[in-house]
């Protein structure tokens, strides 16, 4: 009996994904060339998993029924296209191919273009949920042949996270739709990972918070609107025992305060600028990666200034500020991702369905917060909405938190507490909500300069001053 759906590297998402695939009574097949995660992965075979491995390409094609279902769970980069050349020889018309990485679009848009002229139909379909969602119920983003995906929708459906039963899975459009759905979220995944970070600063500095107490208040914090996981795990970080009992402080106060990024966060930044949509939440938080990373810079930086003394606010009151700064700011965060995706939909040609993207985010994946569920409602009710502020669900919202933002940003410029996340978010409120902008002036300077025209208010057509 051949096998319904193959998997290519056996690594932790990959172990983990074709174990929730066997465990949802599909047979599975795996491939790598490390012989150890072959035999582990064999290991796993018994009477109610059918679940095989071998390290030769030729034995897990032939393993695999047709339409070959095969997914590839590798790191993006070259190591996709060598698979896909590895794999081809022992394809058939047909056969599906399924890259589950965080492979950058326009790679993939050229794998499909290339796989097409071969009858070989690919999908481009981001994994979010890291190890633990892989195995029990990731958020799976597909993009690529419509006509394919009835191949494998079922599987997805089954091993995908459910939200109230429904799967956290949908063909979301052609080409690369699915990659780029999945590189807007690890931007907005970027915006709010600073936010929560910069909030723990403040409470930290401007009220004393001890980690006990950020515990308490996060985990208070998830038990409301702001319930995410994100919210949720870092209430769990801040009272991690220190595994190498190194020290009397918990782990997270031994951890070096040095950002990395694999770059789907800076993608999002690059490709929004690309398409003229501004993301200054999540373009700020690349940046605090990178001024993290300069650690030495800073350290020797940090002896040349003073800064002033905190204030301090009494420590109720700063959560309940922070609880409505952060409610503020993460609907912001996700306002600018949804923003770029509508543009990438037109620009792009990938029809999506901003209300379908909300929906399998709801559960699974690294952004799944409670407000997915008002966001999926707000663009059900207008597929067409410009932006997530001027939904009617949505106002409210934000009116009833933008002030503790205001306040809270001011607190922390005159304090010298970063709050970049913030005050990015708030300064894109403020400008997006805005009849009028100074820019007048620049269009004034351009023409002044260069003679680069402008328009009236007062008057249609394209005009030049001879500038005194
Ligand atoms: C997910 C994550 C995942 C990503 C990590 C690391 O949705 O499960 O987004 O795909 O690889 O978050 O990203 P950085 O190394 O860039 O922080």
């Amino acid at each position: 009996d051949k096998y319904d759906f193959g998997l290519i590297g056996l690594g932790v998402m990959g172990r983990n994904f074709i174990l929730n695939v066997a465990d949802n009574g599909f047979s599975a097949f795996g491939h790598d060339l490390d012989q150890e995660k072959v035999d582990a992965l064999k290991d796993e075979g018994d009477k109610e998993h059918k679940i095989d491995a071998s390290t030769s390409i030729k034995t897990f094609a032939k393993a695999l029924k047709q339409p070959r279902k095969i997914m590839l769970l590798v790191p993006a980069g070259k190591i996709v296209d060598s698979v896909i050349q590895s794999l081809l020889p022992h394809l058939d018309r047909g056969d599906i191919i399924i890259d589950g990485g965080n492979s950058f679009f326009t790679d993939t848009d050229r794998r499909e273009e290339e796989l097409q002229k071969r009858a070989i139909h690919f999908f481009g379909a981001g994994v979010s949920g890291g190890a633990k969602g892989a195995r029990l119920g990731p958020s799976i983003m597909p993009g690529g042949s419509k006509s394919a995906y009835s191949h494998i929708k079922p599987i997805f459906e089954a091993v995908a996270a459910k939200y109230e039963g429904e799967p956290c899975v949908a063909y979301l459009g052609p080409k690369s739709a699915g990659n780029y759905v999945k590189m807007v979220h690890n931007g907005i995944e970027y915006g709010l990972m600073q936010l929560t970070s910069e909030i723990y600063d403040l409470l930290k500095k401007a009220g004393d918070f001890s980690n006990q107490e950020l515990h308490d208040t996060y985990s208070q914090w998830n038990e409301g609107r702001l319930q995410s996981f994100l919210v949720e795990i870092t209430s769990k970080i801040f009272v991690q025992k220190d595994d190498l009992n190194l020290s009397e402080l918990g782990l997270l106060d031994q951890i070096k305060d040095k950002a990395k990024q694999k770059g789907t966060g800076k993608w999002t930044s690059q490709n929004a600028m690309d398409l003229g949509i501004p993301v200054p939440s999540i373009d700020i938080a690349v940046n605090m990666r990178e001024i993290s990373a300069l650690l030495s810079e800073r350290t020797a930086a940090d002896k040349l200034y003073d800064r002033p003394e905190t204030e301090k606010i009494d420590k109720t009151k700063l959560a309940e500020l922070a609880e409505e700064a952060l409610y503020f700011s993460f609907i912001v965060t996700y306002a600018q991702g949804l923003h770029v995706l509508a543009e990438a939909s037109k620009e792009y040609g990938y029809q999506l369905d901003i209300s379908v993207i909300a929906k399998i985010w709801r559960a699974g994946c690294i952004i799944r917060a409670g407000l997915l569920a008002d966001i999926t409602e707000a663009f059900e009710k207008d597929g067409d909405l410009p932006n997530l502020l001027v939904s009617p669900n949505f106002v409210e919202k934000v009116k009833g938190s933008v002030n503790s933002a205001r306040e809270l940003v001011a607190f922390g410029a005159k304090n010298a507490i970063p709050l970049p996340g913030l005050s990015n978010s708030l300064i894109y409120f403020d400008a997006y909500t805005s009849t009028r902008l100074p820019l007048n002036l620049i269009q004034a300077q351009r023409d002044y300069f260069g003679s680069h025209t402008y328009e009236r208010l007062d008057k249609e057509g394209v005009f030049h001053t001879e500038w005194d």
